[in-house]
């Protein structure tokens, strides 16, 4: 993960929404001769990067939480403040509440936001509807943000985030539901391409996540946890097991969690921003897990509960302060390996000929600022697919 490869005075060809190739602005004039169609030459003042990648989002949410917040600061956990009716159950009545068009008005400048950032692909989860219907609604916003963003957007259905209160005594009757009605639905209407289920003592059991993934997995998604966020209870060893594409948070992992994330080609996610905002002393053993040979990805959580952060760059600031990785080890987890814990690595998270022509500027001298200015805004300029992002102003030239 600290082998990146950084080139000084590089030039790179973008052939229509690819990378054609990429090299020694000294050897550009060679490959602009060979080139068929005349070339529109952009000069880069700053360090370009791949788009970063953010693995790991729940986009679609109504109000933010400001009093969980406050109640935290007073020495309420987490799960107190759920079961004072705080915490999702609460982001879950207000989703519940809202209209589409509204969610996806809310949704679209959050997400504009993550985008001017440095963000080009972003995973975003359902997961505050929790009946049919409302994780329906939450998908086809993002669907229809898909349509109207100019970057990738990679849903996932997290029907299993939580109980809802009305199966708060028949727990088993709302896993079937899920396995049952949810998955087929979603399934039918492509509405998503990953499952995830948030797998903690409290919500979903090891047992019980088994069983929605496995029903996922037939269904064709890719699969994901939450897993060994608060309490270690083998969530990490589940998704070793499951084949899923990625394990997320791991605060609480054990040493057998590690070692069969090590063992697999799972990626860890973790998440420094939601342990800060949670005013945990605790992160996840991201040195650890890297050393055992595990895959690191970083990602913001962005959510109204836990970790309302838009900027992968202070992502990256905390992967350096709080979780020991060093510079390098930060640009890989935010792109190449953010992109397989979405099953993307194939074509994205590299700036590499044949890669999707995603790419991000940092108005910086060298590239270890941009996890450096903690919380500037650091990113001048985002291309996706080979075009100029407009929602960072007019396109630089
Ligand atoms: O990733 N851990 C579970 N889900 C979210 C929190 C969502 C919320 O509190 O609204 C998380 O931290
Ligand atoms: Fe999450």
């Amino acid at each position: 993960m600290a082998d990146v490869e950084v080139l000084a005075d590089a030039a790179v060809l973008i052939d229509g929404a690819r990378i054609a190739w990429v090299g020694p602005r000294r050897e550009a004039p060679k490959v602009e001769a060979q080139h068929a169609a005349p070339v529109r030459v952009v000069e880069i003042d700053g360090v370009l990067f791949p788009g970063f990648i953010d693995c790991h989002t729940h986009g679609v949410f109504g109000a933010p939480r400001l009093d969980d917040q406050e109640r935290r600061a007073l020495g309420v956990d987490y799960k107190a403040i759920a079961a004072a009716g705080g915490g999702i159950l609460q982001s879950v009545r207000d989703v519940r509440r809202r209209s589409e068009a509204e969610l996806v008005t809310l949704t679209r400048s959050r997400l504009e936001t993550l985008i001017a950032h440095g963000a080009t692909t972003i995973e975003v989860k359902s997961g505050y509807g929790l009946e049919l219907e409302a994780e329906l609604k939450q998908l086809r916003v993002i669907r229809q943000l898909s349509e109207q963003l100019p970057v990738t957007l990679i849903p996932t259905f997290l029907g299993a985030h939580e109980v809802p209160p009305e199966y708060r005594n028949k727990r088993a009757e709302y896993v079937r539901l899920v396995c049952e009605e949810m998955l087929p639905a979603v399934a039918r209407e492509k509405l998503a391409q990953c499952c995830d289920v948030f797998c903690e003592p409290g919500v979903f059991t090891v047992a019980e996540s088994r069983q929605i993934l496995t029903a996922a997995r037939s269904h064709g998604f890719a699969v994901k946890l939450h897993a060994d966020e608060l309490e270690g209870s083998g969530g990490a060893e589940l998704a070793a097991e499951l084949g899923a594409v990625s394990a997320d948070h791991l605060a609480a992992i054990s040493e057998p969690g590690i070692g069969a994330l090590a063992a697999s080609p799972t990626v860890a996610v973790l998440l420094p921003a939601t342990m800060l905002f949670l005013g945990k002393r605790s992160q996840a053993p991201a040195r650890r897990l890297i050393d055992a040979g595990a895959a690191v990805a970083l990602a913001t959580d962005f959510n109204p509960g836990t970790s309302p952060t838009v900027s992968l760059p202070l992502v990256m600031s905390l992967g350096v302060s709080q979780l020991g990785l060093r510079h390098a080890e930060v640009v890989t987890a935010v792109t190449i390996n953010a992109a397989a814990a979405l099953g993307l690595a194939a074509d994205r998270g590299q700036i590499a000929a044949g890669c999707v022509a995603d790419l991000v500027v940092v108005a910086a001298d060298d590239w270890r600022e941009v996890a450096y200015w903690m919380g500037k805004e650091v990113v001048s300029a985002v291309w996706t697919a080979g075009s100029a992002c407009p929602t960072k102003g007019a396109p630089i030239s």
